[in-house]
């Protein structure tokens, strides 16, 4: 028979520094048999014949019992779930995007070390998905410190059987975390693993002043940053971005609508000093993201388009003789707004997201450089 406790201890050796520094959450990852939390079939990622990101699901009883056992405790993230289709329920190969994961065991530990999490607080997770991470809350914190909300029946289901069936007993809630509002309860801690476009207002009313949100903020460029923010007593918030690059899927309700198959219009040409390509940095994506948060980033290199679904805004580059010509249609100019957020970084010298930060006060989430006074940008409400 497998000895788990030496997988779980080399899981734990293999994410000390990349992730794990805390003893407490140590002891965590060595107790908590991961094994256990996966479903019966997890996807694969690959890339189908056109060079598309294809899904492709493998079943536990495919291969031998020690090599599922090495997957469950290696530093993976296991996909179970693309476009609301679960591992065991698909017939073959799926495109689309994965909608739940078990998830890299260094990024869990990671946004639970970055969260401050010490004895003794009140934690609510939003995004339960396999019960992994929030198992390993419990082992920390004990259970009734721990609740832990997953929007979607079925996962929710399996993670409270496979949460109960080891002995914990959090407080499960199925439903929407970015809406549900829980009376009687103030929390030290909102932990997401699911990202968010813009801070839930709920999410300040559930916790006592001094009490953290720490969450990826992403978007529908698929840009994103690790943000830590603290509740003052007036109910405003304000924070920093670790700068980590970590990333979460989006939380359903935050999800672009479906993109239309579209066509590339001439629109109208003009040269840019902005090469097309500095948008696929960490750091890049997400100011265009800031700028035009209501468009998708597609393309590759210099040849990018930003399409906005709803007004069908589009712009595109291309490289010219000397430099990058844009073409853009429609009545968001979403290239002149990428660039002007570009000119404002630079001007502000060119920092890295770890000189980011967010404020949430009335009814404005604004992202800064450097200060709160610093230049900045709104998230989209
Ligand atoms: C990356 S997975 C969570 C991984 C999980 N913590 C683990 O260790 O297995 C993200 C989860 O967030 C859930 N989710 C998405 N939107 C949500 C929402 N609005 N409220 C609660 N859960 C949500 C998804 O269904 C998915 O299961």
């Amino acid at each position: 028979m497998t000895d788990t406790a030496r997988l779980r201890r080399r899981l734990a050796d293999d994410i000390t520094g990349h992730g794990l520094t805390e003893p407490a959450w140590r002891k965590a990852v060595e107790s908590v048999p991961r094994e256990e939390f996966l479903p019966d079939a997890v996807f694969r990622q690959g890339r189908d014949a056109q060079g598309m990101t294809v899904y492709r699901p493998l079943r536990r009883h495919e291969v031998p019992a020690d090599e599922w056992l090495a997957m469950a405790y290696s530093n993976e993230t296991w996909v179970t779930q693309v476009d609301g289709v679960h591992a065991g329920d698909a017939t073959g190969p799926v495109h689309g995007l994965p909608t739940s994961s078990s998830t890299l065991p260094s990024l869990v530990v990671r946004m639970l070390e970055a969260a401050g999490i010490g004895d003794g607080d009140q934690v609510r997770e939003i995004g339960t998905g396999t019960g992994y991470s929030t198992a390993v809350l419990c082992h920390r914190l004990g259970d009734d410190l721990v609740t832990s909300v997953e929007v979607d029946p079925v996962l929710g289901a399996r993670a409270r059987e496979a949460l109960h069936r080891l002995g914990y007993a959090p407080t499960l809630v199925v439903g929407d975390g970015l809406d549900e509002r829980r009376a009687g309860i103030e929390f030290d801690r909102i932990v997401a693993t699911c990202s968010v476009r813009s801070i839930p207002y709920p999410w300040l009313w559930q916790l006592r002043p001094g009490g953290t949100i720490t969450t990826c903020l992403s978007g529908w460029m698929q840009a994103s940053g690790l943000v830590h923010i603290t509740v003052r007593e007036d109910g405003s918030a304000t924070g920093r971005f670790t700068g980590e690059e970590t990333a979460f899927m989006l939380a359903r309700p935050h999800q672009p609508p479906p993109r239309p198959t579209f066509t590339i219009h001439p629109g109208v040409p003009r040269p840019t000093g902005l090469d097309p390509a500095r948008l696929w940095s960490w750091t890049g994506r997400f100011l265009a993201q800031l700028a035009a948060p209501s468009a998708e980033l597609l393309g590759a290199d210099a040849q990018v388009i930003l399409l906005d679904t709803a007004t069908g805004s589009q712009a595109w580059t291309e490289v010219d003789g000397v430099g990058w010509t844009v073409h853009q249609r429609g009545p968001l100019p979403l290239w002149d707004a990428v660039e002007r957020a570009f000119e404002r970084w630079e001007k502000a010298g060119s920092p890295e997201q770890d000189q980011f930060g967010l404020t949430v006060a009335g009814e404005d989430q604004r992202v800064w450089i450097g200060d709160p006074s610093g230049p900045g940008w709104s998230l989209p409400s």
